[in-house]
């Protein structure tokens, strides 16, 4: 749980946490008018940065909304946030900003909300978790990491209700990814992740992992995943920024392949936690 007296980033002030206020008119509390990033952060050091704020820049710009800061000046603030070489996280927040009035069209010449925190990030249950297939209801343009999260915050609470970490999201037949994650499925001895397009959240960490697969000659297919398959599939993973490379091993009351983590992922979490390792020291 995050400390109110954490020091946090809002606005061009550095606060501790139980100080940062916003206006009862941003928009981001009115309309979830903005977007977001989590970036993860080993030994002091953030995981692909350079990619997260290129993310960030897309999303900015498919919410047609201007970069508040500078690439620069946004790694300062997170330098002075994160604390100590603890696993972490960055949690950045750009909202449109206040404006006079409730109205959904955009309030001219307004400053946009910017909010950044650290939070520790926790280790991953290595013996795997639990998951169900739900429906996706949320809307068309998933590539934005857009704040408005209510789909995926009923989806993930339905996942937990049923004794689950995640809920897996079926578009049209389709696997498509997490409530806030991506998908991986080790299918007839390939493995198998979304294409990148507007269905899904274009995730570090999956990029991440295609990389490592490729690099290792592991048989890999950016290509949609069906029901059947999943359900068929030898091994299921996630994957996200606080929840690195994380293996499913009974999905929808039914084991997955033998309801142990598999061999594949045992190589490739050996692989993530090398990159982690070499970041820390600074390679
Ligand atoms: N979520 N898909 C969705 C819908 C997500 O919300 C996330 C991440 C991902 C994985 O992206 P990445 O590997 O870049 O973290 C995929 C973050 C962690 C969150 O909402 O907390």
């Amino acid at each position: 749980m995050a400390r109110q007296d954490t020091i946090v980033y809002l606005n061009g002030e550095f606060l501790p946490l139980a100080e940062a206020k916003i206006s009862v008119l941003d928009r981001g509390f009115l309309f979830g008018d903005g977007v977001y990033e989590v970036i993860p952060v080993y030994g002091g050091k953030p995981l692909r940065l350079a990619e997260h704020l290129e993310r960030l820049g897309r999303s900015l710009a498919g919410i047609r909304m201007e970069p508040p800061l500078s690439a620069e000046a946004l790694e300062a603030v997170f330098q002075r946030l994160i604390q100590g070489e603890e696993d972490q996280s960055i949690y950045l927040q750009i909202t449109r900003g206040v404006g006079p009035k409730r109205d959904h069209a955009f309030p001219p010449g307004v400053a946009p909300t910017v909010f950044a925190m650290c939070t520790p990030i926790a280790p991953i249950p290595a013996s795997g978790v639990k998951a169900i297939t739900v429906p996706d209801i949320r809307w068309q343009w998933c590539h934005i990491k857009a704040i408005t999260l209510l789909a995926n915050v009923l989806q993930r609470q339905q996942a937990v209700e049923e004794g689950c970490a995640e809920a897996i999201l079926v578009r049209d037949g389709y696997a498509i990814e997490g409530s806030a994650s991506n998908l991986f499925a080790l299918v007839d001895g390939v493995l198998l992740t979304p294409p990148k397009g507007n269905e899904i959240l274009p995730g570090i960490t999956r990029d991440l992992v295609v990389e490592l697969a490729q690099s290792h000659f592991i048989p890999l297919e950016e290509r949609k995943i069906t029901l059947d398959e999943l359900n068929r599939a030898e091994e299921v993973w996630v994957t996200s920024s606080t929840r690195e490379v994380l293996p499913i091993v009974e999905l929808d009351g039914r084991n997955v392949g033998t309801g142990e983590p598999g061999p594949l992922w045992v190589r490739m979490n050996a692989l993530y936690q090398q990159r982690k390792a070499q970041l820390r020291r600074g390679l």
